[in-house]
Formats: C-alpha cells, sequence, structure tokens
C-alpha cells in the first residue's frame, strides 16, 4: 500500500512551494522596511521552554504538542523505565515567540540600554489538533518579534506592517476585520479574572462543562469556546477595558490612537483574549471574513513584557505576531484572487531531429548561462509533441533547430504568444531573449 504524507500535514507542490518562496520574500521586503531582520531557531527546543513561555495550562501545551524523546534516553525509558530528564525531553515548536525570546535572552541581543532587536521568522510549526480546513498539524508560519521596547508606537507599527504585508500579497483590505484588545497586566489582570470567575460561578448552570473545568485555570479562556449558550452568557460578562489600570488604559488608548492616525480601522473585541498564556496588553488578531469556517484567524499577535523573565532572562519588554501561510492561501483563494503562476520557461529548444541535439544542448547551456530559464526535451518527442511540452512549461518562446537551421546557422525562433516567428543566428538567441524582455 502507498503510503501518504501523516494526517493534518499537506505538501507544497511546485506551485505551491514557489508562491511561498514569494510570500517570505515580500514579507522580508515589507518587515525589513521597519528594520526587522531574519532570526532562524531550531524546530525542536525543550518541552520546558514552551511549558513555561507558552503555559502549561494552554491547550497548545497541555494537548497539542508533538514532543520527541531522542534515541537513547528512549531506549532507557523503554527498557529500564528511566524517564528522560528535563533536558532530554524535546518538542517540535507549536510556534515561534517562545524560541525567539530563548535565543535574544541566551545570546543577550537586547543588552542593558540597547536598542530594540527587531527579529523575524519564517517556517514550519507544530500543533496536533484535529486536523478541519485551515486547521493543520505542521503549517508554516511567518513572524515578527521585537524585543527590547514597550512604547506603543511598536505595537502600532506591528499592526500597520501586518495590514501593509497582507494588502501586498492581494488580500483585499474588504475581507479582513483587524479586531483589538488590551489584556492588562499583572496588576489590574489577576483581579479581573476573579471578576470573571465570580460571573462565571454565577452562570455556571449555563456554561459547558469545558468551560467550568477551566474556571479554576483560566476563566479568561471561556471567551474562546465555540458553545452558543457559552458565547451568549460570556458576552455580558465584566469587560478587560473597563478594568484596565491607568498604565494600561494609556497604553491601550495610545495604540489606537496611532492607529486612527494611520487610517488602520479596526473592531475593539473585548472577548478577544487569544489561546496563548504570555500576553500582556495590547493583542490583536486578523480575520477573514469570507469563505473560511470557523478556522478564520489569518494572523494574531501581541505584547508580552513578562516572557523574557519566564524564560530566564532580565525584564525585557515584547511583541510580535505570527501569520499563517496556508490560511493566507485560503482567503486569497476565497476572495477569487488567483495565486501568481511563476513564468517557468523564458527559452523552449524543439529539435527537428536527433542529429541536432548536441547543438540544441549547447544552446540551453548558453541561454541558462545568460540567466534565461531554458528548457528542451530530453525524451525523443516528436516536433508537435515538444510544442506541447514548451506550452505546458509556459515558454514564452520556442527555438526550432533542424538540419537546416543548423547549416545556416540559425534557429527558427517562435512567439508562443503571438505565433510570429523569424530567424536568429545562433549566437544571438541569448541577446534575441534580452531585447525580447526588454
Ligand atoms: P497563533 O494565533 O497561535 O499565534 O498563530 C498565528 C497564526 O498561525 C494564526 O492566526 C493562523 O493563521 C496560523 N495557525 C495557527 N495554528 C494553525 C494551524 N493548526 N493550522 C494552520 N494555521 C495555523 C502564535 O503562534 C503567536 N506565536 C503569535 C505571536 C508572535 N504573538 C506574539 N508574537
Amino acid at each position: 500500500m502507498a503510503i501518504n504524507a501523516p494526517e493534518g500535514t499537506r505538501d507544497l507542490l511546485p506551485d505551491e512551494a514557489l508562491f511561498w518562496e514569494r510570500f517570505k520574500g515580500t514579507a522580508a521586503e515589507v518587515f525589513g522596511r521597519y528594520g526587522y531582520l531574519p532570526i532562524d531557531t531550531p524546530i525542536i527546543e525543550q518541552t520546558e521552554l514552551f511549558v513555561r513561555g507558552i503555559g502549561e495550562a494552554t491547550d497548545v501545551v497541555s494537548k497539542e504538542m508533538f514532543t520527541a524523546i531522542s534515541g537513547e534516553n528512549l531506549r532507557r525509558w523503554l527498557e529500564e523505565g528511566k524517564a528522560p530528564k528535563a533536558k532530554g525531553r524535546l518538542s517540535l515548536r507549536p510556534e515561534g515567540t517562545a524560541g525567539t525570546v530563548r535565543a535574544v535572552v541566551q545570546h543577550d541581543l537586547v543588552p542593558q540600554g540597547a536598542a530594540p532587536a527587531k527579529l523575524m521568522y519564517a517556517g514550519p510549526m507544530f500543533r496536533a489538533e484535529r486536523p478541519q480546513k485551515g486547521r493543520q498539524r505542521q503549517f508554516n508560519q511567518i513572524g515578527v518579534e521585537c524585543l527590547g521596547a514597550e512604547e506603543p508606537t511598536i505595537d502600532a507599527e506591528a499592526i500597520i506592517m501586518l495590514m501593509r504585508f497582507y494588502e501586498k500579497v492581494g488580500i483585499p483590505r474588504a475581507s479582513m476585520r483587524l479586531l483589538l484588545n488590551s489584556m492588562g497586566c499583572e496588576q489590574c489582570r489577576p483581579p479581573y479574572r476573579e471578576l470573571v470567575k465570580a460571573y462565571m460561578d454565577e452562570h455556571a448552570a449555563e456554561l459547558c462543562e469545558t468551560c467550568m473545568t477551566r474556571a479554576e485555570l483560566n476563566p479568561l479562556r471561556a471567551f474562546d469556546c465555540k458553545n452558543e449558550t457559552c458565547a451568549t452568557v460570556m458576552a455580558d460578562a465584566p469587560k478587560i477595558t473597563d478594568h484596565l489600570c491607568e498604565g494600561c488604559r494609556e497604553h491601550y488608548d495610545a495604540v489606537k490612537a496611532l492607529l486612527d492616525g494611520a487610517g488602520i480601522a479596526y473592531e475593539e473585541d473585548p472577548a478577544l483574549v487569544r489561546g496563548l498564556d504570555y500576553y500582556t496588553r495590547t493583542v490583536f488578531e486578523v480575520q477573514a471574513t469570507d469563505g473560511m469556517g470557523s478556522q478564520n484567524a489569518i494572523g494574531g499577535g501581541g505584547r508580552y513584557d513578562k516572557l523574557a523573565e519566564e524564560v530566564g532572562g532580565r525584564p525585557t519588554p515584547g511583541l510580535g505576531f505570527a501569520l499563517g501561510f496556508e490560511r493566507c492561501v485560503l482567503a486569497l483563494e476565497a476572495a477569487g484572487v488567483e495565486l501568481p503562476r511563476a513564468q517557468r520557461c523564458d527559452l523552449f529548444v524543439a529539435c527537428v531531429d536527433d542529429g541536432v541535439r548536441a547543438h540544441a544542448f549547447t544552446l540551453v547551456q548558453q541561454c541558462r548561462d545568460a540567466g534565461y530559464i531554458c528548457e528542451m526535451d530530453h525524451q525523443h518527442r516528436s516536433l508537435k509533441s515538444q510544442f506541447k511540452l514548451a506550452d505546458k512549461l509556459g515558454a514564452a518562446r520556442v527555438a526550432v533547430l533542424g538540419p537546416d537551421e543548423l547549416a545556416r546557422g540559425q534557429v527558427t525562433l517562435r512567439d508562443m504568444a503571438s505565433h510570429e516567428e523569424f530567424p536568429v543566428a545562433l549566437d544571438s538567441v541569448a541577446a534575441e531573449l534580452s531585447q525580447a524582455l526588454l
């Protein structure tokens, strides 16, 4: 029986893989203008990093992590019953923030008094969720993290930059909603959590069992519950934005004023709590409005001013976001935007017979060396089927080379769009391509 890709994973076939490369290129271009530089951290980290960083009680850590035990440790565990020490327990990263902050702390990228470190990354993340449309077990994220600055300008510029990116890749503004909230800080959130818990206790009979179990650990997660009755009950729960301390209130107002000034439309959503425990103050999420089903968040992020300390560093404020590539592709398709197909071939050299093959081979190499995407037939096809192949490859031009052409030191160059044909000297084909492309 043939072996397929594991459930919840997808192959990015050439068209989509090429789009992923372009997508990353656009991110590097847009985010680069805001001073973000690339960082590449390991795909596996110590499990402990995610437990401390993201939070033990979150779904991501408690239910969705792929945890690996390396060879020798696994043998000792299975054969000798010796569970591996913390350092021997590794997990595939479910997101990129914890690893990036770990790297910032480990390499002291924000020494005291230094300018903020602005970092961006792109790559696969892993969550053992139940697969469905827009929800995979391995998916690709592009993310940014800015460490070392607590000013609201950092929050606002990151949100502006994210919206610019979506527009640049072609997601229409009208098919996106930007949701904004503040999660408060270590001063104002604990009393607010108690208020929510008390409210939930009052409505215990109406709330689902999961919400009530969560109420003990983190009552705010009830705002995320998809159960309709829970959503109705939680809509009347106390709102965090009515209970922010003065510092958090000022910060939130400043972020909103900066977004207003930049003409970025947003909706305040006091129920936006996000599923990761590290957030403080600003949180935001971008949802695609068309054809996405329940997995409609195409990106999200927020501030995490305590995370560096959680992973053993000195106090270092931080803010970032991540966006999901596969969900952006779904949003583009739902909005009817055609994904750009790569121009795969500038020139196809077609041989009239096998006698000219060696010359065709040389011509193809010369044109490639001159910087053009060139191809020829490698399977002794007829001239007709070579034209079909050229068409399939999207060749802009076909150079026909036969014994007659060769005797004259020429090819017959055909423009595949206009069907125009004309002779070109063998040693001028590359020059002719450069003229045509101009
Ligand atoms: P997140 O909201 O968990 O945040 O994920 C960010 C984005 O990744 C989501 O909006 C979605 O587009 C995509 N995504 C998440 N899970 C899946 C999945 N199972 N399948 C497909 N796409 C998915 C974070 O990961 C934070 N680290 C963001 C952040 C950075 N906050 C601060 N800095």
